[in-house]
Formats: C-alpha cells, sequence, structure tokens
C-alpha cells in the first residue's frame, strides 16, 4: 500500500478540462506535468492556463506571488514516455473511447509505480473500459471534474468491479486533502451522478428550442430567474462544448437505451457545422 503522498502529477491533455485539472494541481503545491501531443498544443494549452491564473488574480482568489509559484510547478511535454516518474496522473481528453482507451494501454506501460493511480476525467465512459485497456485496471479510477474547474468544488469519484480500495482512498485523499475538492461517489454507470440528471436536462432545453416552444434567450432566462440557475441551459452547453454534450449523450444512450439520452437533430446539425459552443466562437450564443 502506498504511503507518500502525491506530489507528481501528470495531465494528460491541456483542453478545458485538462488545462483546469493542471492549474488545481498547480496551485496545490504539486509538480504537474501536462502532456499534449504536439507543441501547437502545449503552448496554446499554458496560454489557457495562464489566462485563468490571470483572473484569478484579477477576482482576489489568488495573490501574484502565488500565480508565480503555480506557474513555476507546469511543465510541458508531446512525449507521454516523461510521465514515467508520475505518481498520479489524469487523463481529460476528447470524450472518445477509442482514443482513452488507447492513452490508458500506453500509460499503463509508461507509468513505472505499480502504486501510482491512472484517473480519468471521462464524463460519461464507463471506467472498466479504461480499466480493461491496461493490464492493471486495480489502478484506475474515474475522477471527475467540472468545468471550470478552478471554480466548481465538486470531483466524482467512480470506482469500478476492479479498482483497488487502497486506489479508491488515495484518489480521495488526493482531491480531498490535496486539491481541496468535495467528493461524491459514483457507481461505474454511464454519465455518473451529475451527467445523469443534467444532460437530459441540455437535452430537453434543446428539443423545446428545436420545436418553436420557446426561443433560446426564453428558456435560458426562465431557468436563471425562475430556478435561480447561474446559467441557462443553452448557455451552460455552449460552455460544456456541443460537441462534448453530444459525445456525453451518445455514451448514455448506448447504456440504457433511453429516449431521453438520445441526442435530438439539431444539436447533431451544429455540431457537424462546427458550432460548438463557446471554445469554437459560436454555439447557440455567438462569442468574440
Ligand atoms: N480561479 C479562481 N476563481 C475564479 C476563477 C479562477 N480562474 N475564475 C473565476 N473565479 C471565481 C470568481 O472570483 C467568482 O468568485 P465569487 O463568486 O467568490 O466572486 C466566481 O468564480 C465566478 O466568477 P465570475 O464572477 O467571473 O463569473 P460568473 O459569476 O459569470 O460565473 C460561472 C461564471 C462560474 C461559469 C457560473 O456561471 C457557473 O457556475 N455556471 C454553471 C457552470 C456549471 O454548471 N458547470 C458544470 C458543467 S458540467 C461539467 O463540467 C461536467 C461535464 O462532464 C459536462
Amino acid at each position: 500500500m502506498a504511503t507518500e503522498k502525491v506530489s507528481r502529477v501528470g495531465v494528460v491533455g491541456a483542453g478545458q478540462m485538462g488545462g483546469g485539472i493542471a492549474e488545481v494541481c498547480a496551485r496545490a503545491h504539486t509538480d504537474v506535468l501536462v502532456y499534449e501531443s504536439s507543441r501547437e498544443l502545449c503552448v496554446a494549452g499554458r496560454s489557457r492556463i495562464l489566462r485563468s491564473l490571470d483572473r484569478g488574480v484579477s477576482s482576489g482568489k489568488l495573490t501574484e506571488r502565488e500565480r508565480e509559484q503555480a506557474v513555476s510547478r507546469l511543465r510541458f511535454t508531446s512525449d507521454i514516455g516523461d510521465f514515467a516518474d508520475r505518481q498520479f496522473v489524469v487523463e481529460a481528453v476528447v470524450e472518445d473511447e477509442a482514443v482513452k482507451t488507447r492513452i490508458f494501454s500506453d500509460l499503463d506501460k509508461v507509468v513505472a509505480d505499480p502504486d501510482a493511480v491512472l484517473a480519468s476525467n471521462t464524463s460519461s465512459i464507463p471506467i472498466m473500459k479504461l480499466g480493461m485497456a491496461t493490464q492493471d485496471a486495480g489502478r484506475v479510477i474515474g475522477m471527475h471534474f467540472f468545468n471550470p474547474v478552478p471554480v466548481l468544488p465538486l470531483v466524482e469519484l467512480v470506482t469500478t468491479l476492479m479498482t483497488s480500495p487502497d486506489v479508491s482512498t488515495r484518489a480521495e485523499d488526493f482531491a480531498h486533502d490535496v486539491l481541496g475538492k468535495q467528493v461524491v461517489k459514483s457507481a461505474d454507470r454511464s454519465g455518473f451522478v451529475v451527467n445523469a440528471l443534467l444532460v437530459p436536462y441540455l437535452l430537453s432545453a434543446i428539443r423545446m428550442v428545436e420545436s418553436g416552444f420557446a426561443t433560446v434567450e426564453d428558456v435560458d432566462k426562465a431557468m436563471v430567474l425562475g430556478c435561480a440557475h447561474p446559467m441557462g441551459p443553452l448557455k451552460l452547453a455552449d460552455l460544456v462544448g456541443l460537441d462534448t454534450v453530444k459525445a456525453i449523450a451518445d455514451s448514455m444512450y448506448e447504456e440504457f437505451k433511453e429516449p431521453l439520452f438520445a441526442p435530438p437533430p439539431q444539436l447533431l446539425r451544429m455540431v457537424e457545422a462546427g458550432r460548438l459552443g463557446k471554445k469554437a466562437g459560436r454555439g447557440f450564443y455567438p462569442y468574440a
């Protein structure tokens, strides 16, 4: 059983989720190595994290000195082989089962410490599928963060039939004691707790707009003013990314075969058109 405190973290993927996870780990005083598949994506990921840290400073959540220290703890690589010495790895790449299973297979070969934890930030893919891509499914666990990661305090912890109890304890301690997150536990069912509830709501809002029931603006206004949600469902879908919403819906539909999880045609057309939401500059709303 591993007792050493986690100090060397690896994050696979420097997009909005991976970047947020890397930022939170660096702010929590761990040494963070971030993998992206190209130098250009490393540069883009680093800029995104710096912008978020700047926002943290301007909103009074961290000092200039804490920002500098966090930046000094972040390194980037396009060689997954550099993850050999990592004690805790969080994978946060695109929501694609084939891509994720290949990464878990690679991590399994590269990360040398048999006690190292291999976690996935998948929003909906059953963790067992990722565990079975490795030689030791006991060290694989789901650790699902929420966007924006530096702001939202929740982590869903998802153990499989194979996850070792020690790995589960280490992941919970890491999320709570090191990163300062609140933890809820979910069974290994597609969507886990949050997306199993949230995604049908987002899809219902899209169907409502699609059928002419109400406008985008009025659906969002209704939920913000009528239910005190911080943002309406269509703005939230834009924030999550419409490709990600579709991928989560596909996974849950495959798992449960319930029509409420089926992505509506308007979502499919918007994804095909590249209108993926905030990150693409256009979704249900335009973004500068
Ligand atoms: N570091 C630290 N704090 C930061 C920060 C950063 N980089 N950026 C912003 N903050 C803080 C701000 O200081 C502010 O704190 P206070 O409330 O204490 O003042 C707070 O975060 C809100 O920031 P802003 O005032 O700049 O922005 P806002 O009020 O417009 O809120 C929002 C923006 C946080 C996104 C809010 O609208 C919100 O919470 N929306 C819902 C988001 C949500 O539901 N996310 C989950 C999506 S589902 C998911 O992620 C999982 C999945 O699998 C799909």
